[in-house]
């Protein structure tokens, strides 16, 4: 066992993990943050993206020790003061899901991106999210609410408490 020390979402968590643990699983199991979804458990469907130390990452891809002294923002630590995040706003909006599995790694993803490039074009977001795969939407609406989101200018200001890299 190895002696771990994350702050996930905000709050700062000391635990004993299995070397071989997986950062999803650790979010998922042991703190309950289950908005984190498993889609494939090999590394392509996105599903399971979330941000490490303010780096895009898929989080079975991933092991807990590697989190270890680290920061890592989850979809559910993006709200703050009970107000959406302008990409949960968006995708809402602009119904840019169906059964809404595929969608916290698409939000993180797509927040990745805005945090690099604040204004993308379609191919952009496109190639953004090309890791990240829906099985229902056909993607249209999702490039929409990333627009949406971008267009809002203020996608890309979050509070200091979300984490991750400016
Ligand atoms: S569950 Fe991680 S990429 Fe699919
Ligand atoms: S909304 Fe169902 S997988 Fe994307």
């Amino acid at each position: 066992m190895n002696r771990i020390s994350v702050r996930v979402d905000g709050t700062t968590y000391e635990d004993e993990v299995e070397p071989r643990l997986l950062l999803v699983h650790y979010l998922r199991e042991r703190l309950g943050l289950t908005a984190t979804t498993i889609g494939c458990d090999t590394g392509n469907c996105g599903a399971c993206t979330v941000d490490l130390d303010g780096v895009s990452v898929k989080s079975c891809s991933v092991l807990a020790v590697q989190a270890d002294d680290g920061e890592v923002t989850t979809v559910e630590g993006l709200a703050q003061d009970g107000e959406w995040h302008p990409l949960q706003r968006s995708f809402h909006e602009d119904h840019a899901l169906q059964c809404g599995f595929c969608t916290p790694g698409m939000i993180m993803a797509a927040r990745d991106l805005l945090r690099r490039n604040p204004d993308p074009g379609p191919a952009e977001i496109r190639r953004a999210l090309k890791g990240n795969l829906c099985r229902c939407t056909g993607y249209q609406n999702i490039v929409k609410a990333v627009l949406a989101a971008a267009a809002r200018q203020d996608a890309g200001a979050e509070p200091a408490a979300s984490g991750g890299a400016a």
